[in-house]
């Protein structure tokens, strides 16, 4: 019998056996390829909570541009980020500009020259590139990732060199993603009305359906079957958010794999054991790191919200823990910042990870035993 293999990837920036619910970016995407410099769907900017699915989208978009014929360039924001782009292009196009000689039957040198070292002016080499690009018919992307941890003054370089070559009509894409508040935080500020203008494509919750139908074809393709009640109890325990579509249909797939020499049918039942193993391992893995090191306080706040309702005023955190709503600011501002509860409205905050009223229900005391509060 053929050896059964897991087919989900519950890792980080892993490629996922069915990419569920991205047909819209993906098709303002290859729009934005496909009608030319200066479309909209060239420059885009992706947003969404950890664990949402923005690295693995990046791959995906970085894969269609290369299939078009387009050079692809792949960053992440750290320090000396314009640097690396700018030798990335330079180096690039000299590889571009031998294979172009070699086309056209030209042997020649100095297309060979060694990746240029110290720093480089990256409008200058972005455009090189670009010349050298044009001349093949093809494009260049630059997908650029964790964009909440980019430095300011690098964006605005970027931004404006982006900004420049698509006004001169080149064959350019910039798609960045990141984490929704820092992102927005990012573009709102000084002299980012460029990147403000990018396409939005926020990542909210995969639609329960196509969830169910991805896991139905990805059960089927690896060997093993699935009932259809089992089906629904798996997709809905993932509310639609990529991580768990991923760890729950692992999960679930290795319950139904535990009996596979009886029957190859996924029930109800290890559905159910498979969404609890998965539960325990995203509490571990996700929600354990982060209330980790928080000061007790902080998690007096969220404690109090798992007793409030779905939008949560501030006042109301405030009244439970019996204090001034000035006082609680600090806490409340950490908790934003480690992208554990999110303020869409001034007043109101909301559980940015799903689960994470249940877990704090669940794990109350022990939580709360940490700072020996019994
Ligand atoms: N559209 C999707 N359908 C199914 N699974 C997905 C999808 N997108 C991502 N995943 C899975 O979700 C997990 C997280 O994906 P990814 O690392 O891209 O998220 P992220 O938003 O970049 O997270 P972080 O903010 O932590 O970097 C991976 O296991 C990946 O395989
Ligand atoms: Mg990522």
């Amino acid at each position: 019998m053929k050896r059964l293999v897991n087919p989900f990837k519950p890792t980080a920036g892993a490629e996922p056996p069915v990419l569920v619910g991205r047909e819209k970016v993906i098709d303002d995407f290859s729009d934005g390829l496909a009608e030319g410099a200066g479309a909209r769907g060239r420059l885009m900017r992706i947003t969404g909570p950890r664990g949402s699915g923005k690295t693995v989208l990046l791959t995906e978009l970085g894969d269609l541009a290369r299939n078009e014929g387009w050079d692809v360039i792949d960053e992440t924001a750290r320090d000396g980020l314009c640097d690396r782009i700018a030798h990335a292009a330079s180096s690039e196009a000299s590889r571009a500009d031998l294979s172009f000689d070699l086309h056209a039957g030209v042997f020649d040198f100095h297309a060979a020259t060694p990746k240029p070292e110290g720093p480089c002016d990256l409008r200058d080499a972005l455009t090189k590139r670009l010349q050298v690009l044009a001349r093949q018919k093809r494009g260049l992307l630059i997908t650029l990732d964790e964009v909440q941890d980019a430095n300011r003054d690098e964006m605005r370089e970027i931004a404006a060199a982006v900004q420049h070559l698509i006004r001169e009509k080149h064959d350019i894409a910039f798609v960045f993603a990141g984490l929704t508040s820092g992102v927005l935080d990012l573009v709102n500020g000084e002299a980012l009305t460029f990147l403000r203008r990018a396409l939005p494509e926020e990542l909210a919750a995969i639609p329960t359906e196509e969830v169910r139908a991805a896991y139905r074809e990805t059960m089927v393709r690896s060997g093993l079957d699935i009932e259809d009640e089992a089906l629904s109890i798996a997709a809905q325990a993932t509310v639609g958010y990529a991580y768990l579509v991923q760890l729950v249909g692992y999960q679930v797939w290795r319950a139904g794999k535990g009996h596979v020499e009886t029957s190859k049918l996924i029930t109800a039942f290890d559905a159910r054991q498979g969404v609890d193993a998965a539960i325990d391992e995203f509490f571990d893995a996700v929600l354990e790191s982060a209330v980790a090191g928080l000061p007790l306080r902080a998690v007096e706040y969220l404690l109090a919200m798992a007793d409030g309702p779905d939008v949560c005023p501030t006042a109301f955190v405030a009244d439970e823990l019996n204090v001034a709503a000035a006082s609680l600011t600090s806490y409340r501002r950490m908790l934003i910042q480690r992208q554990i509860i999110e303020s869409h409205a001034r007043g109101f905050v909301t559980f940015a990870i799903p689960y994470t009223r249940r877990f704090l229900r669940e794990r109350k005391e022990s939580l709360l035993a940490r700072y020996g509060v019994q």
